[in-house]
């Protein structure tokens, strides 16, 4: 697909003009990251935004002891590295493809020029920016205030959200993630997600099928959620 036409798809660029949509097009440039490697570390110098075509990057702060906690799991059409750009600042956080990914990568002037010329990109900006924001706000309060057990049951909850078919009372998801990336994502060791999930089985609340995660009882699990 052309970087148009694939512009179109995208929310951020929804509102461009065709000339504005061709002139980014133009400016645009491709780029392909294989699994497990790191686009960019925390505290790097930014000079890029990136959009992405096919593909997943996580979005990570490292710990001196080599952990790391999850922030955002990025997936087709989202952007990330917009802080850098907006603020001068360096890297705010890693970011580290978790599957093969192609992303389509914009330098500085020509975002700055995207913003200038289009009001509705700021506002499409900045909603983002709330919206993230409010997902960390939930992140450090679930993190102050749930146990292990709660955390876990509420993103299962949130991926199915994001990701599940319903089938019946059940809802099922695929998950391309381990028990680690699961483990980071609410802030706990992958022993005790290991536990979760083990204790999820027994009481009959969720079965895990190779990379398919099945929840039997939403009810009961949102209950876990204290
Ligand atoms: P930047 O700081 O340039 O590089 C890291 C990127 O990760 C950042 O821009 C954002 O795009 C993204 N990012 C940083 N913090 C968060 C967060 N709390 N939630 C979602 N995305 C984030």
């Amino acid at each position: 697909m052309s970087p148009e036409s694939f512009i179109i798809n995208i929310p951020l660029f929804h509102t461009l003009s065709p000339e504005d949509r061709k002139r980014l097009a133009s400016s645009i440039r491709r780029q392909s990251i294989k699994k497990g490697e790191t686009l960019f570390r925390k505290g790097s110098e930014g000079t890029t935004l990136y959009v992405i075509i096919q593909g997943k990057i996580k979005i990570a702060l490292p710990s001196m002891l080599g952990d790391e906690v999850v922030l955002a799991l990025f997936s087709d059409g989202d952007f990330f590295g917009e802080m850098a750009l907006l603020d001068g600042m360096p890297r705010s956080a890693d970011a580290i493809a978790l599957e093969d990914s192609e992303l389509y990568v914009l330098n500085q002037s020509d975002f700055v020029a995207f913003l200038n010329s289009n009001a509705n990109a700021i506002q499409a900006i900045l909603r983002s920016l709330s919206q993230r924001l409010r997902k960390t706000d939930d992140l450090l309060q679930d993190t102050c205030f749930l146990n292990v057990s709660g955390r876990f049951a509420k993103k299962l909850l949130e991926l199915a959200e994001e990701n599940g078919r319903k089938i019946g009372d059940e809802i099922e998801f695929d998950i391309a993630l381990t028990q680690t990336d699961l483990a980071k994502m609410v802030g706990a060791s992958r022993e005790s997600i290991n536990k979760e999930l083990r204790t999820l089985r027994e009481k009959g609340l969720v079965s895990v099928q190779g990379n398919t995660i099945c929840i039997h009882n939403l009810t009961r699990l949102k209950r876990r959620i204290k």
